[in-house]
């Protein structure tokens, strides 16, 4: 049996995210994740909030609230908002976690010992106004690379490269607004990341090959441009505070940065699994030889990837500890919303909060999504095209299908799987195409190229509506009901397949299809068997049980509404 680890991008703790975030980490991973188990290997599927940094102190400060009443809320939140996205994660963790704090300060040893880290006096931003330093962002102005004029110390949003904040030009403090900066000696831990571009150079070559291009180019840039050290503490409270046996005791007071322990996180949150169900084989996902049976997957933004190619590869490559690197990065562009960028500041674009507010099922968003995934480039969230999909795929080729078969079924048949008659040339090619295409699609879920998957899903219902369109049961059953039974019976059998492809991307629909035909297991597999096999297993005689409304159409006026109503401009 294969392991299979899976890890999303930890999302910020401060608020809930939009469906751009959703896309670009935690929704695929979880497809993979069913995928993985749908195919019977041992997965484990990894999350957590990402807590420390300064955007959590800014947003517990405007909220009033101290940082740690601040995360215990947030957190809930964003756990309840994955619960009902039918996000499985194995575990949902937190990056302030005694867990992660202890692993963060043991690698944080491993470097001092292994020579990596060095204690170096460097330039900070430093409010006068408000009296502190201003790390990361707590400081913005305009980005030296692309004159964007919000761009914060940490990273510049619009172009992606990540900033010092000293580089910004006419910086001001996101504390208070003061513009009285100076620029002053501080002690911090660096981490030298420049010794380590051979190794890493090699790592990524490695990866050449089942890496997407985005990922690849992105860390090669990284690589060519020339590493940087890297400051790896800040001068903030909220943070894991580096221990007093690193640095000579130069560091009081400090903590790392948050760049540092989020990653680590993987691991912790791994930790906090076991330690919650009292299991001590987290290791085994993690270390040494006994990981060495464990495919270890990251997902993730574009703005991600320099961290995970190079940052955390370092840490641990550091480390001169046998911890896994990742086998498989998936890197997304970013999905836009209504042709521009979805904003948390302007509450622009759907959150995840507000889709779940719709009367929608959690499963039109999932689909959507995964159909339209930013991977080779930038993806377009519109209204119409969303609403134009779900109608379409999901109302009219899948749920009609269903629909179509399973009244028929009852009106004429009983309500039973009818027995007569053989399968024929029509049966047998329908078969061989579905061979295929299936073939396709476990392929391109094991690629991750989740748009394609879905394009094969589709396609699958498709072929399955002209079927029986062609073989027409309701058409043939006054003249000969034995065709029309042969057709119904491939027709169930054919609801029951989609029971089971569409499980990882879209759960509770798929359990609702399932259920029309039998009870549906927890983890609905994966078909193996050849498809003349699989679309004749169900017994004839036996009882199905169509199901109620399986999907909706969304109307003009709802889109019309909810264009509206999440343009970021209406009062809420
Ligand atoms: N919180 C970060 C973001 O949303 C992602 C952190 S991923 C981690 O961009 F691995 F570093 F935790
Ligand atoms: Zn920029």
């Amino acid at each position: 049996m294969k392991r299979v680890l899976i890890t999303s991008a930890l999302p910020y703790i401060n608020g809930i995210k939009h469906l751009g975030t959703l896309v670009g980490s935690m929704l695929p991973a979880d497809v993979l994740a069913r995928f993985s188990r749908a195919r019977g290997h041992e997965t484990l599927f990894i999350c957590a909030t990402d807590e420390h940094g300064t955007p959590t102190e800014l947003a517990a400060l405007e909220a009033g609230k101290d940082v740690r009443t601040f995360c215990d809320e947030q957190y809930a939140l964003q756990k309840n908002a994955c619960e009902r996205f039918h996000l499985s994660f194995d575990h949902f963790g937190r990056s302030s976690s005694a867990q992660n704090r202890e692993l963060t300060q043991h690698f944080a040893r491993q470097l001092w010992k292994n020579g990596f880290l060095e204690v170096r006096t460097s330039k900070q931003v430093y409010s006068i106004g408000d009296g502190r330093f201003l790390p990361d962002r707590y400081v913005i102005g305009t980005c030296p690379h692309c004159g964007y004029d919000r761009a914060r110390g940490d990273q510049c949003e619009n172009c992606t490269r990540v900033l010092d904040p000293v580089d910004l030009i006419n910086p001001r403090s996101a504390v208070s607004g003061s513009t009285e900066i100076d620029i002053r000696d501080s002690t911090h831990l660096f981490l030298k990341q420049s010794e380590f571009v051979p190794q890493l150079r090699a790592f990524i070559d490695s990866h050449r090959n089942d890496w997407p291009n985005l990922v690849t180019s992105i860390a090669y840039k990284w690589l060519d441009e020339g590493l940087q050290d890297r400051g790896i503490t800040r001068d903030v409270e909220w943070g894991v505070p580096v221990p007093d046996d690193i640095g000579d005791g130069k560091l009081k007071g400090k903590v790392f940065y948050v760049w540092f322990d989020a990653p680590i996180e993987y691991i912790g949150a791994t930790k906090e699994w076991a330690d919650a169900i009292n299991n001590n084989s987290w290791k085994t996902w993690w270390y040494g030889p006994e990981s060495k049976d464990v495919t270890y997957y990251e997902f993730m933004g574009k703005d991600n990837v320099p961290f995970h190619t190079v940052g955390f590869p370092v840490t641990v490559m550091g480390s001169s500890e046998p911890w896994k690197l990742v086998d498989r990065l998936k890197g997304f562009n970013w999905l836009e919303y209504e042709g521009g960028k979805f904003s948390t500041s302007q509450h622009r674009g759907v959150f995840m909060d507000d889709a779940l507010s719709l009367p929608l099922p959690v499963d039109y968003w999932r689909y959507w999504l995964m159909a339209n995934a930013p991977e080779s480039s930038d993806s377009n969230f519109t209204w119409e095209h969303f609403a134009g999909v779900i109608n379409k795929d999901l109302n009219d080729v899948l749920g009609n299908f269903v629909n179509r078969v399973t009244k028929f079924c009852v009106a004429r048949f009983e309500g039973r799987v009818p027995s007569e008659g053989e399968y024929g040339e029509e049966e047998k090619a329908l078969c061989a195409e579905l061979d295929q295409r299936i073939k396709a699609y476990t392929e391109f879920l094991e690629g991750l190229e989740f748009r394609k998957a879905m394009g094969e899903l589709r396609a699958i219902w498709v072929a399955a509506n002209e079927y029986i369109t062609r073989a027409a049961p309701w058409t043939h059953f006054k003249t000969d009901r034995t065709r029309a039974a042969v057709g119904i019976r491939m027709g169930l059998n054919l609801v029951h397949l989609f029971g089971h492809l569409s499980w990882p991307v879209m759960p509770t629909a798929a359990r609702a299809i399932h259920t029309a035909i039998q009870e549906a297991p927890s983890i609905i597999p994966w078909p193996d068997e050849p498809m003349a096999q699989f679309l004749d297993q169900l017994e004839p005689g036996q009882a199905i049980n169509p199901p109620e409304v399986l999907f909706s159409k969304i109307t003009d006026e709802q889109v019309g509404e909810w264009r509206m109503r999440f343009s970021g401009t209406a009062a809420i």
